[in-house]
């Protein structure tokens, strides 16, 4: 019973931890090539909860999923074109009340036109029991 509470406790403690994609907007348009800032991030908890690093992946959906979307394309299994892999040490949004890092990345030359999964996998280490957590979001984004 205890285990069990303590198990559905950290769950709850590990989605306080959830990033999300601030920006870009999804749906945005890049042309290959292009450079964009990927800002990730995450609320500014009291928990304890120890930020690792983030992968920030790129993956084409043309010929995965029906055109012009993504839908069925499972990003944690795969994130395509690695665009950033390293630390994630957000900082506090001037003015804001969350935790936020901004990556700047480009878009491979000669990357696939159309639909594609942006996605960002996110290390943490949470709670005081250092409990380990991996989690993928992901959007969908257009390669013109
Ligand atoms: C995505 O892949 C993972 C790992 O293979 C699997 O556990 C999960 O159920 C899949 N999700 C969907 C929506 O298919
Ligand atoms: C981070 O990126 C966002 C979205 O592009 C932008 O609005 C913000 O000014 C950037 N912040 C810094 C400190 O570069």
């Amino acid at each position: 019973m205890k285990f069990l509470f303590v198990l559905s406790a950290l769950a709850s403690l590990a989605a306080a931890q959830s990033v999300v994609i601030q920006a870009p907007a999804p749906g945005t348009t890049f042309a290959p090539g292009q450079q964009f800032v990927v800002d990730v991030d995450r609320p500014d908890t009291i928990t304890g909860s120890q930020d690792v690093s983030v992968a920030i992946g790129l993956l084409s959906c043309v010929g995965q999923a029906p055109p012009g979307t993504c839908d069925g394309v499972n990003t944690t299994e795969e994130i395509g074109t690695v665009l950033f892999a390293g630390p994630y040490t957000p900082q506090l949004r001037p003015g804001g009340a969350d935790l936020f890092q901004n990556f700047t990345v480009s878009v491979p030359d000669g990357f696939q036109a159309g639909a594609a999964a942006l996605s960002v996998a996110h290390f943490t280490l949470v709670g005081e029991l250092a409990m380990p957590v991996l989690e993928v979001i992901t959007e969908t984004v257009f390669v013109s």
